[in-house]
């Protein structure tokens, strides 16, 4: 995958393979930005990203500020920025050990939310959903 990427798909099964692509292209350490409107599809390309990694059972963050997972040699971080009211409790949750954990990818939905809380990132990804059904994707390096 070449970055900027930037495609107009209509199908899930076309987020999964951009969400695949993109899963050759990441690191460990790498932090990834989402955003999109609610229902863009944030969530279910992250999901669709983790099953790359043998990573089956993730859900939504929304209620949890962030969820955990591992596959045995990486660890991934799901962070949903939407339900916080205050930066503060992203820094009473650590949120500066996420992001620095080098043996982990962060994904941070809703992350234009506190950007101060985000000191480093490596990708952002920006999902438009048209009102036609379709969705634009565009993945930058940051
Ligand atoms: N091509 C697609 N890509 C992603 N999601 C899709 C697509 N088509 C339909 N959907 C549906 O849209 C919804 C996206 O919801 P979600 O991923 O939770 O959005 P967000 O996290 O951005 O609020 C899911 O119910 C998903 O099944
Ligand atoms: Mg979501």
């Amino acid at each position: 995958m070449d970055f900027p990427f930037e495609k107009i798909i209509t199908t899930e099964k076309e987020t999964e393979q951009i969400a695949r692509q993109f899963a050759h292209a990441l690191l460990p350490g790498d932090v990834v930005l989402l955003e999109g409107n609610l229902g863009s599809g944030k969530t279910f390309f992250v999901k669709a990203l983790l099953k790359n990694y043998g990573v089956e059972n993730a859900n939504s963050p929304t209620f949890a500020i962030v969820n955990e997972y591992s596959n045995g040699e990486l660890k991934f971080y799901h962070f949903d920025f939407y339900r916080i009211e205050k930066e503060y409790e992203l820094y009473d949750i650590g949120i500066e050990d996420y992001i620095s954990d080098e043996n982990a990818i962060t994904f941070i939905e809703w992350a234009d939310l506190f950007p101060d809380a985000v000191p480093k990132a490596d990708y952002k990804i920006i999902i438009e959903l048209s009102r036609e059904g379709k969705r634009k994707f565009l993945i930058e390096k940051v």
